[in-house]
């Protein structure tokens, strides 16, 4: 289904073996170059850097880079289980035990979902988001706390989730869906550089309702969906839904 010829290259340098690098493009049948210059065709580049792979566009490529960030967000407590609060955790629910996030991305969701405690596996279609998200949950293996309290880091499952989630061996209480929606309002807030880069990497997620219809089929108790707040929620009147800054979380909940 994915196609990076023209769009993509890995760019290999000293900080990593070739043979990893080689072993990335062949995986994802893209070229391995070793500079980047005005004439290279292609507008994204994996490369490790700093210890992590990084995603970087051509105005990326003498910053840092974009990585799977796996250290708390600003304002969260950083001990766990963390604090069960906010937007995200309320339509979650404190009594939900086992999640899926069916749509992982940059992770951000997941590993807060995964901070407070929850038993959580995350699926992910896109084959680079697959490669920076399993380089981001080896380093999350090897954080302090994470080995002293012995913690499972969420299983990364790749896949659609619609196919995935009709095969499940086991009934999730809660799904979690975030697709990426048409960006609409000229006047909202700047998307983070992140989800431009996703973005115009893969395109919106068009079969988002089917992905939602999936869902409520899979799982035990209820799907939360994330929307920004401009967009109709996605299953019509939501049980509840949770306000956050520019965006909701709808809740359904299984008959
Ligand atoms: C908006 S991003 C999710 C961002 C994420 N919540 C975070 O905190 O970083 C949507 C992601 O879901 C993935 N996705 C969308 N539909 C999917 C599907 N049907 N199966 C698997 N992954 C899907 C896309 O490839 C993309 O990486």
């Amino acid at each position: 289904m994915y196609n990076y010829i023209g769009k993509l290259a890995v760019l290999h340098n000293a900080e990593y073996e070739l043979a990893f690098a080689q072993a990335l493009a062949t995986r994802l049948s893209v070229p391995l170059y070793h500079s980047v210059d005005n004439k290279t065709p292609e507008d994204f580049f994996l490369c490790w850097r700093d210890g992590c792979l990084k995603l970087l566009d051509k105005d990326l490529l003498k910053k840092g880079g974009l990585m799977v960030d796996i250290d708390p967000r600003q304002g969260e407590q950083r001990s766990w289980p963390a604090p069960k609060e906010g937007a995200l955790a309320e339509a979650i629910g404190r009594k939900t035990r086992t999640v899926i996030d069916a749509t992982t991305g940059w992770a951000q969701d997941s590993l807060h979902i995964f901070r407070m405690g929850y038993d959580l596996k995350c699926i992910e279609r896109s084959p680079v988001m697959l490669e920076l998200l399993s380089d981001a949950f080896k380093r999350l293996q090897a954080v302090d706390w994470v080995t002293r309290l012995a913690l499972p880091v969420p299983t990364l499952i790749p896949g659609n989730a619609i196919d995935v989630l009709a095969q499940l061996p086991d009934t999730p209480d809660c799904i979690y869906i975030d697709p990426m929606f048409p960006a609409k309002r000229k006047k909202s807030a700047l998307p983070k550089k992140s989800m431009l880069i996703l973005r115009d990497l893969l395109g919106d997620d068009m079969d988002r309702e089917a992905l939602f219809e999936a869902a409520l089929q899979a799982t035990a108790k209820k799907v939360v969906v994330k929307s920004p707040d401009y967009a109709l929620p996605i299953g019509g009147k939501p049980a509840q839904s949770f306000k956050s800054k520019l965006l909701r979380y709808d809740v359904y909940i299984k008959n």
